[in-house]
């Protein structure tokens, strides 16, 4: 097959180094499951093959449309690896490109975001326009079968929901709206790309990226780990959301006096943000979208985490508090008691992730089991370990079995053929 030179070649899809024997007793029924081998949270080659096979292959959430808003306003990406380029465009599009020059592969651009009217590489100064589409470069008049409008800058597909940016590096993921499931019908009473963001908060965790998304997904550790957000959302109360699609869902239920999640327990007369129902006043939601996005909506504000695994005990986390523009007008207005309780809930969980990811390391552990209550942990576990068996079964927890009065999530394992399965 010959190379296009603006289409390189797409790479062979991976083979998974972890076997359907190695997940199978994760893939149980959660009273008798064990939980993920050690080893992928640790080995190398798996690392390697879901940055490859799964950041590499599927949308992955980057960003917000607010960070590129205007004509040239960009920010860097950096997905299974690859520093991406997201631009809007003079006219009105948003655009993603490698952040490779054509000529001898420079990195473009080195500022992680600012604005630009067009890129010129620091090396020998090619440009390209914000479409990325090549100048003709100085010396290159007399080259043979070379047309610079086949070395544009190369193209990563991108698609929107909510404001929120998705890429997909391997040009071949179902649209967006398949990928996404029912979340978009879940949250679509919102419209959360009309938030502005307040606050941003990049941590670097000594842990594995599933590790700190099943740290995310249960409450088992809150009494002992946050006191404080444990008293305004105790742990054994709420529900799941139910939905098809590689997202899981859930609510807690705000008790008592407090009104949202804040170092008080107080939202300080920030108004609800629109969409919010009268049931919503008193939830906080939490959102895991496959692989890497983290939403937490609150009656007020808006936390997303982006997780960014940067090798297998290592994940930078990008953390961002979004409120109502006309919140946010307000003279007075101060999103610190809302970011600052969870800056604290964030850095005690890094720390038992850390201490997790640490002790999993040792020889003496071996996957150890489910409690009752993990069994959201558990529906984590199963998207990670169907993608590694990568033979078309999909399973889930089943969600009937919950005992709401115990706060249990203990269930069975229903399995389906994946859709999108690999052959
Ligand atoms: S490497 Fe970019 S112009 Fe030469
Ligand atoms: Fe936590």
């Amino acid at each position: 097959m010959v190379q296009s030179p603006s289409r390189p070649m797409l790479r062979a899809r991976p083979v998974s180094p972890v076997t359907a024997a190695e997940v199978a007793a994760v893939r149980q029924p959660t009273v008798r499951a064990s939980l993920m081998p050690p080893r992928v949270y640790h080995d190398p080659a798996v690392f390697q093959y879901e940055q490859e096979a799964w950041y590499g292959g599927d949308w992955v959430c980057v960003g917000r449309t607010e960070d590129a808003e205007r004509t040239g306003q960009y920010f860097l990406a950096t997905v299974a690896g690859e520093s991406i380029i997201v631009v809007r465009g003079d006219d009105g599009e948003l655009r993603a490109f490698y952040n490779v020059c054509r000529h001898r592969g420079a990195t473009l651009v080195e500022e992680p975001c600012g604005a630009l009217v067009r890129f010129q590489c620091p090396y020998h100064a090619w440009i390209y326009n914000l479409k990325g589409d090549l100048r003709p470069p100085r010396h290159t008049e007399l080259l043979e079968d070379f047309d610079p409008a086949a070395w544009g800058l190369v193209p990563v597909p991108l698609a929107v929901w909510q404001g929120y940016i998705f890429l997909d590096l391997s040009g071949e993921a179902a649209p967006l709206a398949a990928h996404l499931g029912d979340l978009p019908g879940e949250l679509a009473r919102f419209d959360l790309g009309a938030l502005r963001r307040a606050r941003r908060i990049e941590y670097d965790v000594a842990a594995n990226w599933k590790a700190i998304i099943e740290n995310y997904e249960e409450y088992y550790h809150c009494p002992g780990v946050h006191p404080q957000l444990n008293r305004i959302t105790p742990y054994n109360l709420g529900e799941w959301v139910d939905g098809d699609g590689p997202w899981l869902g859930s609510w807690m239920p705000v008790v008592g006096e407090f009104e949202t999640l804040s170092m008080d327990g107080a939202s300080h007369g920030r108004p609800p943000i629109a969409g919010t129902r009268d049931e919503d006043m008193r939830r906080i939601y939490y959102f895991v979208v496959w692989p890497n996005m983290l939403i937490s909506l609150h009656p007020d504000y808006l936390m997303t985490h982006w997780l960014e695994p940067v090798a297998p005990g290592r994940t930078r986390i990008v953390c961002e508090w979004a409120f109502a523009a006309e919140a946010m007008a307000e003279p007075d207005f101060d999103p610190s008691d809302a970011v600052d309780f969870w800056d604290l809930t964030n850095r005690q969980d890094w720390h038992v992730c850390q201490l997790q990811q640490a002790g999993t390391r040792s020889r003496a552990y071996t996957a150890g089991r489910y409690s009752g209550i993990e069994g959201s942990v558990h529906g984590f576990d199963l998207m990670v370990a169907d993608r590694y068996a990568n033979d078309g079964i999909q399973s889930r927890v089943d969600r009937v079995t919950k005992d709401k009065s115990a706060g249990s999530t203990a269930g069975q394992v229903t399995r389906a053929k994946r859709a999108d399965a690999a052959d």
